[in-house]
């Protein structure tokens, strides 16, 4: 029976040997000292023993089960290194392979056009407004001095919503909202970039929603000469510090005088070439001396206070400054465009920085 026993643990330490992981092993503990494993069922086998026997025989068993578990305890202990090592091996980081780019937004073109001017004017004291998209005829046109059946309301074909709403078509409404909003009738500066409207055929230079910036300074003693300064400070700030500007007698209604505002060429610098289609001036924007009869339908007294106002069109500023050819490009969400701008954004052409 004793040489039985050997043999069960000749057998158990061969297969031990050759076990390759863990679960072998663990295996091979049932198979060998689990309850039913093949040593403790020669325990079964001591019945039949003398006392003596017994002793000796007992005595083989604890020893070989001691030596089958201590085998058996080192292998498990090289099986889990080996694991471990090999999981290690698979999972490595290779700190030198080159990373994964985080796919990153730009700006659009026309909010890049959109914040740098606000952010001049906020450094000039402008605060910055915004008012409805849908807007009364009442702000839209009548107090900007374009009573019902005004002609010039032909220039502005309008989106109309009821007889008295429309989707307003010049940012300019924002000028009778927030001087009548001011009840101390205070000096205002104020600038209100948005979205206008209107019913034109989109091509490559009109699209039937665009935006605007509208600047307006109302106080005491406020001069042309300071829409003169003011401008200045702007075309110098986004088309480059040599440039200049010229003044041209205009009509707006809410204005008098009335004025084009061309800024020299940029590209030519004012020898003539294509971008200013040969006159070394690029017109720019509309703007003037506000109507006596805005402010005073708007609760500021004429006599007592001037002010004047402009609109700038942020799509022509950024048609002009990045060269884009056609105004449905900023609303067709190519992205081939809009990274294309802003690969050009972080490099050569934003000549103003
Ligand atoms: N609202 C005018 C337009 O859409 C632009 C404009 C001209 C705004 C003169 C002004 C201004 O404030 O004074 O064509």
């Amino acid at each position: 029976m004793i040489d039985e026993l050997k043999d069960i643990k000749n057998e158990a330490l061969d297969e031990i040997k050759k076990a390759s992981d863990e679960k072998e092993l663990n295996e091979l503990r049932t198979k060998y000292l689990g309850k039913k494993g093949k040593v403790s069922l020669m325990t079964k086998q001591m019945g039949t023993l003398s006392v003596d026997e017994k002793k000796e025989f007992g005595k083989a068993l604890n020893e070989i089960k001691g030596e089958i578990t201590e085998v058996l305890e080192e292998a498990m202990k090289k099986a889990k290194e080996k694991a471990l090592n090999e999981r290690l091996e698979s999972e490595k980081i290779d700190v030198t392979l080159p990373g994964v780019s985080a796919l990153s937004g730009g700006m659009h073109p026309l909010m890049k056009v959109v914040e740098e001017v606000e952010d001049l004017f906020i450094s000039m004291g402008f605060d910055v407004a915004s008012g409805p998209e849908m807007e009364e005829d009442l702000y839209n046109f009548e107090k900007l001095n374009l009573p019902k059946n005004h002609p010039a309301r032909d220039d502005q074909d309008s989106f109309y919503i009821t007889a008295e709403r429309l989707l307003r078509t010049q940012t300019s409404a924002m000028q009778a909202r927030v001087m009548e909003g001011n009840k101390e009738k205070t000096e205002i500066r104020v600038i209100c970039p948005g979205k206008t409207y209107r019913r034109d055929d989109d091509d490559a230079t009109h699209s039937h929603q665009f935006t605007q910036i509208e600047g307006l300074m109302v106080g005491e003693n406020i001069s042309l000469a300071h829409l003169k300064g003011v401008l200045e400070v702007f075309v110098r700030r986004l088309f480059g510090e040599d440039r200049e500007i010229r003044l041209r007698p205009n009509y707006f209604p809410f204005t008098e005088p009335s004025l084009e505002i061309d800024v020299s060429c940029f590209s030519c610098g004012g020898k003539g070439c294509n971008i200013c289609k040969g006159t070394g001036w690029i017109e720019i924007l509309g703007g003037g001396m506000v109507h006596p009869n805005v402010l005073r339908g708007c609760g500021y007294d004429p006599d007592k206070f001037t002010g004047f106002a402009f609109g700038i069109g942020p799509e022509r500023v950024a048609m002009l400054k990045y060269g884009i050819t056609d105004i449905r490009s900023f609303y067709t969400n190519d992205l081939r465009f809009l990274k294309e701008f802003n690969r050009v954004e972080s490099g050569v052409y934003n000549e103003s920085k």
